[in-house]
């Protein structure tokens, strides 16, 4: 493990390539390690980054009570088989007088950046300088969070980096609910109305299936499914472009994504289903 942006640099500089990255807040789940896999079989070196970002997490969020365990972390990146592991303290990726934020347009106006204002400046501020650091040839992100997916790959295509963003497909409990560092904080009977997420998705990316169209009836069939549960409060539903740039109203023409947000009990939770015609 290493701390430093010089010593994994140098590190990285002696790793075959293709080198992977695989760019985590910790707290690791089987959706973390599918990433690993996937590039640890797609790449000649594996470098994964453990860091729990601060500028990402709005006022009145869990950052202090994010789930950490470095020791567990650790062990599990190394059974994976990554190489190298970046473990930075604040310090090193926000020094003193530290003034540089990347915004990608558009994104804070969206309803996944309007419901946490800044919170995709501070993550694509950071994705960008980990990519700086690392210098990977891939960089394996999940589609679970599929606004921070499209933010990612808009910065990347627009400021030419050279990586290329590799999309992993979300790994979900056998019931359907998708994993996140966040299910830990869920009691059983919150855990049960959290399925509705999953649920209305499952439901809705039927009804497309069976050549529903109409934006709004697929939207109230995820919000009426999640709002059925009495613990759950609903954030939001999206039904937006591929890119997630602009929601679509009226008839859905070509590849669209469907998200939703809510608050189940405490905690804040995402999920989302692409629906191709
Ligand atoms: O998805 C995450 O865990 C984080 O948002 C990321 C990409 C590691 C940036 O902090």
């Amino acid at each position: 493990m290493v701390r430093t942006v010089e010593a994994v640099r140098a590190e990285r500089a002696e790793l075959p390539a293709p080198v992977g990255l695989v760019p985590t807040m910790g707290a690791l789940h089987e959706g973390h390690l599918s990433l690993l896999r996937r590039a640890r079989g797609e790449c000649r070196s594996l470098i994964a980054s453990l860091f729990v970002n601060p500028a990402q997490f709005g006022p009145g969020e869990d950052f202090a009570s994010y789930p950490r365990d470095e020791e567990r972390d650790a062990r599990l990146f190394a059974e994976t088989g990554v190489d190298l592991l970046f473990a930075p303290g604040i310090e090193e990726i926000y020094p003193p007088g530290h003034a540089t934020t990347v915004t990608v347009g558009g994104a804070e106006e969206r309803p996944e950046g309007l419901s946490r204002p800044g919170h995709f400046t501070g993550v694509a501020t950071v994705v960008t300088a980990l990519l700086s650091i690392v210098a990977p040839d891939r960089a394996y992100l999940g589609e679970k969070d599929a606004q921070q997916l499209a933010v990612v790959s808009r910065l990347v295509r627009d400021l030419a980096l050279p990586v290329e963003v590799v999309a992993c497909p979300t790994v979900r409990d056998p019931d359907g609910l998708a994993l996140s560092s966040r299910n830990v904080y869920l009691s059983r009977e919150e855990r049960r109305q959290a399925l509705s997420l999953s649920a209305g998705l499952r439901a809705a990316a039927a009804a497309f299936a069976a050549g529903v169209r109409d934006a709004g009836e697929l939207r109230r069939i995820v919000s009426g499914c999640v709002s059925s549960q009495p613990l759950a409060v609903l954030d939001y539903v999206s039904l937006a472009d591929g890119e997630m740039r602009e929601e679509i109203e009226g008839e859905v023409q070509g590849e669209a994504v469907l998200s939703v947000a809510a608050r189940v009990g405490g905690t804040r939770l995402i999920d989302n289903v692409r629906l191709r015609p």
